[in-house]
């Protein structure tokens, strides 16, 4: 293993919320601030969290956390460019200024609700990293491409195809790869444990194909339908370093049992 790599035991887990389209300024206000007080000081060495708040409350969630950097915000969204005629778009520099250090790339709703494609998700991979973002990249295949059999297939288009431009410096200090079956998400249907250690396996065993023994300090985290009563037993399994979170982010009770769990 090279100089200075993470092995799994150094490794904190990423807890992250995406809270998509809700909550105003206040309310994200109100909300990391629970959050951040039922959990400062009680939060285990080897944790980090990051919440991913509307554009406009970026800022609300930031004051929350300022000065303390396990806890993080970030964009749930970036357009690849520095600036320009780009009419209701946002660059990595803004999300930087906006005190985001963190950017979600290809989320599935993304992918399949605004129609972005893996073209599109390894633009803004790149562009977030070269900015000094570092980037959730999230795949997950469909119930369909799962019942296929394309499951291979898929994780390995999706990944290769985001990190095509990212090498290996890059991919280990900026990218986290977060597994989100889209049949899992939002739907109460939580992936089980065979299939969660199956696929992250599988995604880990690309991540090394393509970095090689970096590939192992590379975050995977497990996304879709995590609640408080199954966060603890998923990230207790192989290749699990977090999860992203997006319903039971919602409120603060319930994600801090989460970050706690
Ligand atoms: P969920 O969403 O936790 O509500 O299933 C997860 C996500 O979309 O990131």
């Amino acid at each position: 293993m090279p100089i200075g790599a993470i092995t799994g035991d150094e490794m904190k887990k990423l807890i992250a919320a995406n809270w998509k389209m809700y909550k105003t300024f206040n309310e994200a206000r109100t909300t990391s601030r629970k959050l951040f007080d039922a959990t400062e000081s009680v939060l285990p060495e080897g944790r980090e969290v990051v919440v991913f708040p509307p554009f406009t409350a970026l800022q609300a969630v930031d004051m929350s956390f300022v000065g303390h950097d396990a806890y993080q915000v970030g964009a749930q969204d970036v357009y690849p460019a520095v600036e320009g005629a780009f009419t209701g778009e946002i660059s990595p520099h803004m999300l930087l200024d906006a005190g985001c250090r963190w950017v979600l790339v290809g989320h599935s709703e993304r992918r399949h609700v605004l129609g972005e494609d893996d073209a599109l998700v390894a633009q803004k991979t790149l562009f977030s990293i070269e900015a000094g973002l570092h980037v959730i990249l999230c795949i997950g295949e469909s119930l369909e491409e799962r019942e296929d059999g394309q499951l291979a297939e898929v994780m390995k288009r999706q990944l290769l195809s985001a990190l095509e431009n990212i090498n290996q410096n890059m991919a280990s200090e900026y990218v986290a790869v977060a597994y989100e079956p889209i049949w899992a998400i939002g739907t109460g249907k939580v992936a089980g444990p065979e299939e969660i250690l199956e696929t992250h396996a599988l995604i880990r065993s690309l991540l090394v194909e393509r970095y090689g023994e970096l590939g192992h300090s590379i975050r995977i985290l497990y996304g879709g339908s995590v609640k408080p009563d199954n966060a603890g037993s998923i990230m207790g399994l192989d290749n699990v370093d977090g999860v992203l979170v997006g319903g039971a982010s919602l409120q603060a009770a319930s994600f801090s049992s989460i970050i706690l769990a």
